[in-house]
This record gives C-alpha cells, structure tokens and sequence, in this order.
C-alpha cells in the first residue's frame, strides 16, 4: 500500500513493477495559449506529486475548504493509501504539429525524430476516436480506485485547457517489469511478460528503453517512447481452440509458459528444434519467434499491458482484450519493425483486433519540487 518515489532521473511508472490496476487517458489541448498550457503544465506536477504520496490533489482537500466553493480534490480517495499510484506522462506528435499542420505552441521544431507517426499495419482496424492524442497520463495502481481518482482530479483541474479525448480502464497486469515479479497472465490464459526487458537489466534498459545523450532532442534524454494499441482479443473463438493449436500460436506451454521443447518458464527457446515430422517445434508462425529479438535486429520492448472487459458487445461477445503498452528508446526501431512483422505472420491475428493506437514521447523524471512536467521541452 506504499508510496512509489515521484521524483527522478526516470519518470515512475516505466520500470516500476508494473501495478495491478490502470486508466489511461489521451487528451486533446483546446486552447492555443502556450502560457495556459505551461501553467497547467505546472499545476499538474504539483497535484501528481501530491496524489502519488497518498494526499488530497489541491493543498486545501477535499473537505477543508470553503463551503461556497467547489472542493480542490472530488473526495473519493480519502483514506485510501497512495496504492504505488504512478502517474507517467507523455507528449503526442500532434502536440507539436496539429492535424491541420499548425505550430499552435511553437514547439515544432522541437519534436524528436523518433516521435514519428506510426505506419498503417496489415489487419488495422483503427478507430480514429479513441487514437492518438496530445498528451497522455498513464495512471497505474494497486487500488483502481486510486488510479480513476488521479485521473479524474487532472480532467478536472485540466478544465478549459485540456478535454478528455479518450481513456482506458485496465484490471490484471499482462507484464512483470521486475525478476522480483510473477508472472500474470492475459485473457488467452497464457502467461505475458516472460521475455519482457526488467527492471533489473541495466544495461539493456540503457540500450533500448531510455534515450541517451546524442539521440535527438535534448529534452528526451532519460525519457522513453511509449505505444499504446487497444487489441481487441476474440476470446470466444479462441476459447473453442484445441489446447495444442493454442500452445502453437503462442509458442509457449500454456500451464509453465516454457517455450515449446522446453520445461522451464526462463529457458530459452530453440527455434531451430525440429519435431519427428520434420516441422520446427515452434511454428514458423508463432507469436514469440516472430516477435523475438533474434528476428528483429537484436529489438526489445518494455511491454506493461493491461487486461481489459468493456462489457459486452451487443452481439453476444465480450468486448475483452489487452491494452498494450510498450516503452522503448526508438519506436522505428522497436515497436514499428516488430509489430511489421507480427501483422503479416503471426498466427495469433485470427484472434485479434488493433482498435486504437497512439504513440507518445515521456520525457525524463521530474527532480524536485522545483520542475516540472514539460520544463525542459517549453
Ligand atoms: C511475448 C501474448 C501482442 C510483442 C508474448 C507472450 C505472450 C504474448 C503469451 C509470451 C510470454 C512473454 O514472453 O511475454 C500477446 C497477446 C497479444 C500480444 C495476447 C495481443 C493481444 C503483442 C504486440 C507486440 C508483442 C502487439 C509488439 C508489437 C511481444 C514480444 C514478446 C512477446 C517482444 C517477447 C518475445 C520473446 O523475446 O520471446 N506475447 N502478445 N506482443 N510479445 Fe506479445
């Protein structure tokens, strides 16, 4: 029920071991005054800092203030513990040029070359409404509670500047970012995250999640590039799938998540196997050769998705899948050549839908009371 650190090198909510509970949101800024947008900017920073320790978003409280006055904080996290809430922002490509191709805070020149917009891929079936974005706030949590209160208290203070352009609620991590983690499992019933980079893997995080010194654009440096893809997952068709074509799909046992050949869960898989038929042990088409860095130029992702259920579809479906969320050091190098591949081979796209897709540059952490969300970029 503890607090996780807001300030930083890196922002929290990245590596932290990745929380049991998330909403997500994208907003559009509807004001053209970058001095409005700075402010808020600033006021943001002050109530996350606040929010991550467990307190009231404003300074007064929920109850302390004035009775003719709307209260600085909506009230329903009193009493609750900070529930290692983090709150991780990010900056879309539309902030710096909008879809009309307007500068409207004359940061143009200043968007990284890494924060490119993703290219269509095979099978998209994007909805424009709930994709892309200004800015995100990507609130995690061991209490949703908590993580809908966060965001809600932004929306709110964001009023007249900001609008809520689209949010995602996520139950069940579908990633451990941490060796000190199990590992959770997604609506397929197949444990997600094995082969995820940690926490505990300096090195690679240094190579592949956090832009260095020399990548691009200053500001960004000890920042990270983050995907989201809402994936529609077709539970009820899968669910009518022998165990055995599953555990080929995937690549992995479905009970261990070994890969297949194997007995244990972190044992590397051997693609080049073959099976008394002569065929390889893992498919050609299986989902973690493909997305393997052995097939992508040595590529890795921080992936830390969420399970998600909006109720049902109307047509006698759950409306279930994965919120996936990715950070990375060069999405062009990362997400766009691995997803490339995924959406031409992997045997697991009868089962799936990309519905929604954003891309957003985080920049680094906040140092101290002093900074802010932002500063080095304005
Ligand atoms: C691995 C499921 C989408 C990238 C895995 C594993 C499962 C899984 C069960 C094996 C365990 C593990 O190592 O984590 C899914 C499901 C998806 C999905 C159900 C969609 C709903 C994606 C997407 C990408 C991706 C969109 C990236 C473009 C990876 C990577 C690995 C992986 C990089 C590790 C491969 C390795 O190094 O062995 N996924 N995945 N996945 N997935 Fe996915």
């Amino acid at each position: 029920a503890g607090a996780v650190p807001f300030h930083g090198e890196h922002q929290a909510g990245i590596t932290t071991p990745a929380q049991d509970r998330l909403h997500f949101v994208a907003f559009d800024v509807i004001t053209k005054d970058r001095a409005k947008l700075v402010a808020l900017l600033q006021e943001w920073t002050a109530a996350a800092a606040r929010m991550t320790a467990g307190k009231d978003a404003g300074v007064i409280g929920a109850v302390g203030g004035m009775p003719e006055a709307p209260p600085d904080d909506t009230g329903e996290a009193l009493g609750l513990p900070p529930s290692q809430l983090t709150l991780t922002i990010g900056f879309g490509p539309t902030l710096f040029r909008d879809a009309q191709g307007r500068d409207r805070f004359g940061i143009a020149d200043r968007r990284p070359a890494a924060l490119a917009d993703l290219p269509h891929f095979a099978g998209d079936a994007l909805r424009p409404e709930i994709s892309g974005g200004d800015i995100c706030v990507q609130a995690c949590a061991n209490d949703p509670q908590v993580a809908v209160h966060a965001i809600r208290n932004l929306a709110r203070i964001g009023m007249g500047v900001v609008s809520v352009r689209w949010s995602q609620l996520g139950f069940g991590r579908t990633s451990s970012t941490s060796r000190a983690q199990d590992t959770p499992r997604n609506l397929f019933g197949f444990k997600d995250g094995t082969a995820n980079l940690k926490a505990e893997d300096a090195g690679l995080l240094r190579e592949q999640l956090w832009a260095q010194p020399g990548d691009g654009q200053d500001w960004m440096t000890g920042g990270s590039y983050l995907v989201t893809r809402k994936i529609r997952m077709l539970i009820e068709t899968w669910d009518r799938t022998p165990l055995a074509e599953q555990q080929q799909i995937v690549g992995r046992t479905k009970g261990r998540g070994a890969p297949l050949g194997k007995g244990d869960e972190f044992e590397e898989p051997d693609f080049a196997v073959k099976g008394d038929d002569g065929e390889p042990v893992i498919a050609e088409t299986a989902h973690v050769r493909l997305a393997h860095p052995a097939q992508n130029d040595g590529a890795r992702l921080l992936r830390r998705g969420y399970n998600f259920v909006d109720g049902s579809d109307g047509l006698g479906r759950l409306d279930a899948g994965l919120f996936f969320i990715a950070y990375q050091r060069d999405p062009r190098k990362q997400f766009v050549p691995i997803q490339t591949r995924l959406s031409r081979h992997d045997a697991m796209n009868e089962y799936l839908r990309h519905v929604s897709s954003a891309v957003f540059a985080c920049p680094p952490g906040v140092r101290d009371a002093a900074d802010h969300w932002g500063r080095a970029l304005f």
